[in-house]
């Protein structure tokens, strides 16, 4: 999955002149901090993300790898509707922003945009942030709690990023269907693991009881062939690493790959993809192994040979969430 090396590096650079006023120490002790934070008793009943060095360390350490997985996943959602471009767009749960700069990148032109969320520490610096980028001129930070009181204006675009893992159950649901009932279309992004999968399920079902049709990765909008428990839906963006990763985390590797789960959806009509590659694509000699996701909602497992002649070379150039066969 490819995305704009630009936005990318400006955000980057936007984010490495923020760590510059921050002793790499505190930097590494407060994303320590944070990750603690996160491994323990989430969902809170206040914000985290409590002052500017624990949003600094959130953001250098977070932001790059949420902002790859949400372009993936709008990148899919883009393919499966060509002709439509968000007039305006919504981020719930936005902190630092990082869906906006995703919205910004694969739809050109700028949008009324609004962020909301609790943390105000996050808005101000997702502000500050964006100065950084022309296409972000229009946006509104508003602080705003999800739950059941959680209202949203009309707006063509919703985008929920990593943020369902931090609410309760009541509260993701609210906050749904509060999407649903605003936007013309509904983009959630959750960690890659089993438990992100299940809330980005459980979101995607509600997603088509209010009347939205799946547009990516499904290629339909039926219920998941998976079976619960067996394994779970997930794709992975590449995302360089920063020194402060680096620091944090220990290894030499220049980059590292984030896992996602994440479902797209509209009122409007879709073209999904036929089939969606669902795992890595297993390259031997003469041949390539596909999983795939198909239209007949079932997984199956495709060998294209050399025989294929084209299809073949397609098939070696298939990326994991890609679409099958290739669009020419
Ligand atoms: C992991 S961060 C994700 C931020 C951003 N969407 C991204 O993808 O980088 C989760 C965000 O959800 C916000 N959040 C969590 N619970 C919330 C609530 N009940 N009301 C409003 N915002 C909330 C947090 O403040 C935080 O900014």
């Amino acid at each position: 999955m490819n995305v704009s090396v630009s936005a990318a590096e400006t955000l980057r650079s936007a984010l490495g002149e923020l760590l510059d006023g921050l002793p790499p120490r505190q930097a590494a002790a407060a994303v320590e901090r944070l990750i603690a934070a996160y491994r323990g008793s989430t969902p809170t009943d206040a914000p985290i993300l409590r002052d500017r060095a624990d949003v600094a360390a959130y953001a250098a350490y977070r932001m790059p790898a949420t902002f790859e997985a949400v372009c993936s996943a709008l990148e899919a959602f883009a393919d499966a509707v060509p002709q439509w471009t968000p007039g305006s767009h919504t981020d719930v749960g936005g902190g630092t922003g990082a869906a906006t700069w995703a919205v910004s990148t694969v739809w050109d032109g700028s949008r009324p945009v609004t962020v909301l969320d609790w943390a105000e520490p996050a808005l101000a610096l997702g502000r500050e942030i964006a100065a950084a980028n022309p296409a972000l001129g229009d946006v509104r930070w508003r602080r705003a709690r999800i739950g059941s009181a959680l209202a949203l204006d009309p707006t063509d675009l919703v985008t929920v990023s990593y943020v369902l893992n931090e609410l309760a159950a009541p509260d993701r649901a609210a906050l749904v269907d509060a999407a649903a009932g605003a936007a013309q279309a509904v983009v959630i992004v959750e960690p890659g693991t089993p438990d992100g999968y299940a809330r980005m399920i459980e979101a995607r079902d509600r997603l088509i009881a209010a009347g939205f049709h799946i547009a990516a990765p499904c290629p339909h909008s039926a219920g998941c062939p998976i079976v619960p428990g067996t394994d779970w839906c997930h794709f992975s963006a590449r995302v360089s690493r920063s020194s402060l990763h680096r620091q944090v985390k220990g290894g030499s590797l220049p980059y590292e790959d984030e896992k996602f789960s994440y479902v797209a959806a509209a009122r409007f009509p879709v073209s999904p993809a036929p089939s969606r590659v669902v795992r890595r694509p297993q390259i031997r000699k003469g041949q390539v192994l596909l999983d795939l996701c198909e239209t007949e909602e079932r997984l199956t497992r495709t060998t294209v040979t050399k025989k294929h002649g084209e299809l073949y070379r397609a098939a070696r150039d298939a990326d994991w969430g890609d679409t099958w066969p290739p669009v020419s």
